[in-house]
């Protein structure tokens, strides 16, 4: 059976942010530069190219994008290029844009050179993302004057600027907006070793004390994600504190891992659940993602932004066009921790459940669109 929530708290290892303690702390632990930015050796290598022409040049560098799951580095990383550019740096976000106007002002306002960071990019609105497309190709703003029959469009020139754009799926952003960032970066997941560089920096500026395996346990069961490797060695160093002596080695974070439920995979509670879902109400899959976040009675874009990309790298999750499948290796997880779920019935039809009626037609082509859109992603991957 699966283990008790109890003393658990689910958004340990929810690769976003939770709450405004956090994110002050995170600020303090951003890299600053590029060489303290550890791991993702192709983007800083092209991105150091882009930022010494653009500083050679005297002009504004060209508009970036930045995607990956949450946690991996894209906000640091905007600030990074501000900073490398020694301009300023405006933070907004796609969905806080609300109207046109309100473009406008932050543009009207920036001084030349200065970056503009607009998170989840893929969500502004369509009439924001017009007056975009003249900005940022022409430096351009087209503002209405007037109403109905005598009113007339005027052109106003902005400073040259740079947009940094960041979203979590590349797939969700329009293609004529797109197609406006001159480059484009995917933020890959971390290598074992780039996160236990990142465990050590963070507890070296907290002043934890953090043994090298420690560091490489938390970095084992981080999800491949920074921002959950941080958190982790913090809920270490909190257990120390209160059980130990302070001192965060391999026994401490054993203990702390086995109190919150995390387990040697890095997996969660809700990662259990919805593998074992998967196989104890769907037969393994492929079940549509629709039905699997209904089941779990989660969001559907949580489900595929926060738990699914982990669990893909991972190897524990397949998405094909039919939809998730838990794999073999998801089935020996579960029962290496002694979780009793169904063995996987491949091929098998899973007998019609209710939500599985109209809309399945409708999930199933959403699920090929997604499979298409994974697809081309990893095509897209760097941009020279
Ligand atoms: N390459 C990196 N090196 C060191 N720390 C990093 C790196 N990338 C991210 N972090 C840490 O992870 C946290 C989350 O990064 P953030 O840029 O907010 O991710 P995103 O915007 O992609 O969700 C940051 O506070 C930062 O401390
Ligand atoms: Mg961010």
């Amino acid at each position: 059976m699966l283990a008790a929530m109890t003393e658990f708290d689910p958004r340990v290892l929810a690769a976003d942010t939770t709450d405004d303690a956090e994110v002050t702390l995170e600020r303090s632990l951003r890299p600053r530069t590029l060489d303290e930015y550890v791991g993702q050796r192709d983007v800083k290598a092209n991105l150091s190219v882009l930022l010494e022409a653009a500083r050679r040049r005297e002009e504004a560098a060209d508009h970036i994008l930045l995607h990956g799951p949450p946690g991996l580095g894209k906000t640091t990383l905007a600030t990074i290029v501000a900073r490398e550019l020694d301009v300023n740096i405006r933070y907004a976000s796609g969905p806080a844009i609300e109207r046109p106007g309100d473009l406008a002002a932050i543009l009207t306002s920036l001084e030349p050179r200065d970056v503009l960071f607009i998170d989840e990019v893929h969500r502004l609105g369509r009439a924001v993302e017009e007056i975009l497309y003249p900005a940022m190709e022409e430096f351009a703003l087209d503002v209405m004057i007037g109403k109905g029959p005598s009113a007339r469009s005027l052109r106003l020139t902005l400073k040259p600027f740079t947009i940094v754009g960041a979203t979590t799926r590349a797939g969700r952003i329009s293609s004529p907006l797109r197609d406006r960032f001159g480059a484009t970066y995917r933020l890959d997941f971390y290598e074992p070793d780039d996160l236990a560089a990142i465990a050590r920096r963070t507890a070296r500026i907290l002043g934890i004390q953090l043994t090298p395996e420690a560091a490489r346990m938390l970095a084992a069961r981080g999800r491949a994600t920074p921002r959950v490797v941080n958190r982790l060695v913090k809920r270490a160093r909190d257990y120390a504190e209160v059980h130990r002596d302070g001192r965060v080695d391999e026994a401490a974070v054993a203990e702390a891992m086995a109190a919150l439920d995390i387990d040697s995979a890095g997996l969660d509670a809700t990662d259990r659940r919805l593998l074992d879902t998967i196989f104890r109400k769907f037969g393994g899959g492929p079940v549509g993602v629709a039905a699997l976040s209904a089941v779990l009675a989660e969001e559907v874009e949580t489900v595929e932004d926060v738990y699914e990309p982990y669990l893909l790298r991972a190897g524990f999750l397949e998405r094909t066009p039919q939809g998730r499948i838990a794999t073999e290796a998801a089935y020996a997880h579960l029962v290496s921790l002694r979780i009793d779920v169904p063995a996987p019935r491949r091929g098998v039809p899973t007998a019609p459940l209710p939500w599985d009626g109209q809309e399945a037609a409708q999930e199933a082509s959403a699920e090929r669109d997604d499979a298409i859109e994974d697809m081309q992603e990893g095509l897209l991957g760097l941009d020279p």
